[in-house]
């Protein structure tokens, strides 16, 4: 009975959760990553997740505070970007230098909403991916906002430091620097991270990892009561650690990285947050012959998995910007994660667990990779779908 009002309660949280982080990017300016994203995979990256909501909400903020609109304009089923619409009356920013420094140096008297419709022009000329959604998240950041959608009114002045501020990071976008480097922050779950290039930026992706292995460690009640010991392999700027400590006010965390940026960005994140004290982070390459003092009730790891042959298609926000050894996964992507494989029945305590964010392609190949190695003692004993109904998300289980 009480396993079964245990399991009511957890789905009564996934729907809750999923309709929570719904509802704050339409009301108070949270961005959306777990319904309705359009970031969806380390190969197809694109991770500027702004909903249809959002734009109507803007759209209609902007409506009630102007008077200068066609009636066309009132319906609020409108899917199209408020911006889009509103292009052409914005009427003032016609004409730009060669340098992209209009905004800067000659006017004087332009509101948000013209930045942002001048940006967006620029960008979608540029070919910059998700023009106005970039444009919005820059000019909220530069005022001070969470998100677009909370800016009030949409046709105030920008001051002339705020224009030069927006020009500046505007140009970063314009050369193709990820829109959460260029903010230097982005949400993950429930936590805000400081994000620095080049260390990985955290994808919603990885947001369903966490609430899986929440799910998971939840339905066992013991683990519940008892010390967690997790480890995470390749923590970057420390979302799934911190996520998990968070949750779980028993669980510690030793959280390797291999490299130097990521290390020292996890730790800062985890101070940031109050929760270092619960937390080892390691700099070190992970490998077959990797060795720590205790053994773990958990290893999670959103490994490099992305195969040599995609390493070309990757948009230039990613092979420009993040780390090549937090992408690349060798030949099949399945370098890292053979790693972990092999050594899991060493690390693990009994009845322990691994936990991975995979390439779609992986789950069959771990299965094989499992059946001939039937010595490691692990078995697949899950595999989830992302939000794109993608297999991506694998539970091995350690059992004698
Ligand atoms: C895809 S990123 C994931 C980062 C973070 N866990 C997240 O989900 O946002 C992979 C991370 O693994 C690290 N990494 C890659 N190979 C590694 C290895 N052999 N040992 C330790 N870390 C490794 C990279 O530096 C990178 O930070």
């Amino acid at each position: 009975m009480r396993h079964l009002l245990q399991r009511v309660l957890q789905q009564d949280r996934t729907f809750y959760w999923k309709r929570l982080s719904n509802l704050r990017a339409c009301t108070q300016g949270v961005r959306l990553r777990t319904c309705t994203t359009i970031y969806s995979s380390k190969v197809d990256q694109c991770c500027y997740p702004v909903t249809v909501s959002q734009h109507c909400l803007n759209y209609r903020e902007f409506h009630s505070t102007s008077k200068c609109l066609p009636s066309s304009l009132h319906s609020s089923k409108s899917t199209n970007s408020s911006i889009a619409r509103l292009r052409p009356y914005c009427t003032n920013v016609t004409t730009r230098h060669e340098d992209g420094e209009l905004l800067r140096d000659t006017l004087d008297n332009i509101s948000v909403l013209e930045a942002v419709s001048y940006w967006t022009a620029e960008f979608e000329t540029a070919g910059v991916p998700e023009p106005d959604a970039s444009a919005e998240y820059i000019a909220a950041h530069v005022l001070g906002y969470k998100s677009f959608s909370l800016i009030s009114p949409l046709v105030q002045n920008l001051t002339a430091e705020e224009r030069t501020r927006m020009s500046e990071l505007c140009q970063k976008r314009m050369k193709r620097m990820p829109i959460q480097y260029i903010l230097g922050e982005w949400d993950f779950r429930d936590l805000n991270l400081i994000m620095r290039p080049p260390v990985f930026i955290p994808r919603p992706e990885t947001e369903e990892l966490v609430e899986h292995l929440w799910m998971y460690i939840q339905e066992d009640l013991t683990r519940q009561e008892d010390e967690l010991a997790i480890l995470e392999v390749g923590c970057g700027s420390g979302a799934i650690s911190l996520s998990l400590l968070q949750e779980f006010p028993q669980a510690h965390c030793t959280a390797v990285d291999m490299t130097k940026e990521a290390v020292e960005l996890t730790q800062h994140n985890a101070e940031r947050l109050g929760l270092s004290g619960r937390l080892d982070v390691k700099q070190m390459q992970f490998n077959t012959s990797a060795d720590f003092e205790t053994k773990f009730d958990v290893i999670v790891s959103n490994p490099p998995y992305i195969w040599t042959q995609d390493m070309e298609t990757l948009e230039r926000e990613v092979a420009g910007y993040e780390n090549y050894c937090a992408l690349h996964g060798g030949t099949d992507g399945m370098g890292v994660i053979r790693d972990i494989i092999h050594t899991g029945h060493r690390l693990l305590k009994p009845g322990g667990s691994i936990w991975l964010e995979v390439d779609p392609r992986h789950p069959d190949m771990i299965q094989t990779y499992l059946h001939n190695h039937l010595q490691y003692q692990l078995h697949l004993t899950g595999v989830y779908q992302d939000f794109n109904n993608r297999p991506r998300f694998c539970c091995l289980e350690l059992r004698e």
